[in-house]
């Protein structure tokens, strides 16, 4: 039985951990060859720690337990040279592009749009939205230059679709990123590549398993941690889960990039446990 993704090959962004991680592996697992960056590296402001190169390295090894071959480099997503030179290495070594995931993100909060500083929200903006602007562009002519079509998929959030307060930037950001996909989606549609977006509600990963969120979301509690965050997550979806697994994001990005959604092209899809009914 053939895979899913046979013989292509996809370029992650932030699959150091998380959901890049993931979507590294669930697209390998049906027989996609992978490149994959990530910061491995702290971004002044944001109160977690990012992925390690260990971390990387991690990725590297689940990708190949899938018998697939893989390249990392540690780049930036501010930097559009940088993802361009490790695009140009990841093709000219597995020879084709035909899958993007522009996964990377951070996240920093809890302040409102009035009184945040312009740095935080430069920040946001440079990582969570040009940097998907950036990937898209180091990747596009050499799925072009391969004439088989090909299928971008640009991870916003249900931040994306509606709003939360004290976290404007990251909403503007994830609202931008939709800008880039919808035109995406128009511009490459004459060279048979699909451009669409995955909007995750909560979702297991460091980015908000951490002490700064559970202190964010409970405010009332000295010492907070999962169990207490976990009911306040709940509610904000419809379905009786507080948060969803990076497989789960992982599943809908698969189908995103396989030819089962061959004619899906410009759509946000919410993975979102009815987030945005509420
Ligand atoms: N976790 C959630 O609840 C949630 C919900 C909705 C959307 N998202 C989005 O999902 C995506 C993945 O996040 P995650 O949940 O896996 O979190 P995560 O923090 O585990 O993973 C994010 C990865 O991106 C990397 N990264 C950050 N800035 C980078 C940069 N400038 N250049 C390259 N790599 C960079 C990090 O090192 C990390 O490996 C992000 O875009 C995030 O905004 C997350």
């Amino acid at each position: 039985m053939t895979g899913r993704v046979e013989g292509k090959v996809a370029f992650i962004t932030g699959a150091g951990r998380g959901q890049g991680r993931a979507h590294a592996v669930r697209l390998a697992s049906e027989g996609a060859d992978i490149i994959a960056v990530d910061v491995c590296d702290s971004i002044d402001g944001v109160p977690f720690a990012l992925s390690s190169e260990e971390d990387l390295a991690e990725t590297a090894e689940l990708v190949k337990a899938q018998d697939r071959r893989v390249l990392t480099a540690k780049v930036d997503v501010r930097d559009l040279a940088g993802l361009t030179d490790v695009v140009a290495a990841g093709v000219e070594q597995f020879g084709r592009l035909d899958i993007v995931a522009a996964n990377a993100g951070i996240a920093t909060g809890g302040q409102s749009l009035e009184d945040m500083d312009t740095k935080t929200w430069q920040d946001m903006i440079d990582v969570n939205m040009t940097g998907v602007w950036h990937t898209a562009k180091a990747a596009i002519p050499h799925i072009v230059a391969g004439g088989r079509g090909g299928s971008i998929v640009l991870t916003s959030s249900v931040g994306g679709i509606k709003s939360y307060p004290f976290c404007g930037h990251y909403v503007t950001a994830k609202h931008g990123v939709v800008g880039i996909m919808k035109t995406l989606a128009i511009e490459l549609a004459q060279h048979n590549i699909r451009v669409n977006s995955v909007h995750p509600t909560q979702v297991n990963t460091a980015m908000i398993m951490n002490e700064a969120t559970y202190g964010m979301f409970r405010p009332d509690l000295e010492n907070p941690g999962p169990d207490d965050f976990a009911p306040i997550s709940q509610m904000m979806n419809t379905l009786p889960v507080p948060w969803v697994e990076p497989e789960d994001i992982a599943n809908a990005v698969l189908f995103l990039a396989s030819d089962e959604s061959r004619y899906i092209t410009g759509v946000q899809l919410p993975v979102d446990a009815g987030a945005c009914l509420k």
